[in-house]
């Protein structure tokens, strides 16, 4: 049957394009064994304490969740050092950004974003009929002195991803300092620091800072990475009452499940996963650069967890790790014909790519070293 009338910018649209999932891969592959570095996603799997917690939790699923989560609220709250009225949960950060467009960018509007910048912004405004002037990226990162003088009179919102995903890059406290001051207070700047847990600059800003002290911003955290919820859906928002408001009106009633919820209170009460999580991260991402440099591979520096690692010919690369059972994200959507995304994984894992890698490019060690 042929659709109703839609908007053209809709039709448009190009579904997001998700990693693999090892089922699908095995089956088509047929191969056993595969390893997921695909989706940025965390080795050791989710904290124990949000497992019990989700266990105990299962018999009450016939109830609707908290819509307001307060228990969660509550322990996010102090743990940020913030209001609990500062805090809003989404089904993913991912459900943010889009309440977020829908609240604030409308048709002719614009949102500035980073060339190879997370994609998902692009997605979200362009499904409301809006721009996305994107600014050159410097060095792989975003150059956030070009970005702001990208605002023009129709700008609404200026995205960041610190670090960014696919890059992994991020900008520094001085950097954003500047930032701020260069941008006109209507402008509203979402901070997105989905990977913020593995940062380990001493530098890096503090953003939850800069919009309490009445800056324009709105940070987005999740659940999906260091906290390894992502099957759960979780994220959230960190913003002044007034911005949150406007999000709130168009939030689903119990957008955030009963699992996650629970889940997401226990992990964040779980420490010593997160520092083992950390431990795994730079143990791997020291394993991985030096086997990528031995074999003579470029990648981009990365403070999360996760390598954008330029291999060339990424369909014949991307096809030879399949065959070899291991799943890394090609990156052309964001702008990167030649790169795939690699997650740093457990120390097996990372191995098993390494030796994939070798094995398809066809070679031990040696060779040029190129971003
Ligand atoms: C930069 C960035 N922001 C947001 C998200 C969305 O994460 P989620 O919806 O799982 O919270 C991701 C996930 O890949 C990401 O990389």
């Amino acid at each position: 049957m042929k659709p109703p009338p839609t908007k053209p910018w809709i039709l448009d649209l190009t579904p997001y394009p998700p990693g693999k999932p090892i089922e699908e891969v095995e089956r088509e592959y047929g191969v056993r064994d595969s390893v997921k570095l695909a989706s940025n996603e965390n080795s050791l799997g989710p904290s124990p304490k949000a497992i019990e917690a989700m266990r105990a939790a299962a018999a009450d699923v016939h109830y609707y969740p908290d819509g307001g989560a307060f228990y969660l609220r509550r322990a996010l709250a102090e743990r940020l050092g913030v209001p609990d009225d500062w805090l809003m949960f989404g089904n993913g950060s991912n459900e943010l950004i889009e309440l977020l467009v829908r609240a604030f960018v409308f048709e002719h509007d614009e949102a500035v974003v980073a060339e190879h910048a997370f994609v998902i912004y692009r997605m979200a405004v362009q499904a409301q009929g809006g721009r996305t002037p994107t600014v050159a990226a410097r060095d792989y990162g975003h150059d956030l002195e070009a970005m702001a003088a990208a605002i023009t009179p129709a700008t609404r919102v200026v995205f960041l991803a610190n670090p960014n995903n696919p890059t992994g890059t991020v900008f520094l406290a001085e950097e954003w300092r500047r930032f701020l001051e260069a941008i006109p207070p209507r402008v509203l700047v979402v901070m997105d620091e989905a990977y913020a847990e593995y940062v380990t600059d001493a530098e890096y800003p503090d953003s939850i800072a800069a919009a309490r002290a009445g800056r324009p911003v709105v940070v987005l955290r999740t659940f999906s990475k260091i906290y390894g919820l992502a099957g759960l859906r979780i994220g959230y928002a960190v913003a002044s009452p007034e911005i949150l408001d406007v999000m709130n009106r168009l939030r689903a009633p119990f957008n955030v499940n009963l699992l996650a919820q629970r889940a997401a209170l226990a992990a964040l009460d779980d420490s010593s996963h997160l520092e083992r999580t950390r431990e795994m991260n730079a143990a791997g991402m020291r394993l991985l650069s030096e086997g990528l440099s031995a074999l003579g591979v470029g990648f981009v520096p990365s403070s999360a967890n996760f390598l954008l690692v330029r291999v060339g010919d990424v369909d014949a690369v991307n096809e030879g790790l399949l065959r070899r059972g291991v799943i890394v994200r090609p990156v052309g959507v964001y702008g990167l014909p030649e790169h795939v995304r690699v997650t740093i994984g457990s120390a097996e894992e990372n191995q098993r790519f390494l030796e994939a890698l070798a094995a398809v490019l066809g070679r031990t060690s040696g060779g040029d070293v190129a971003v």
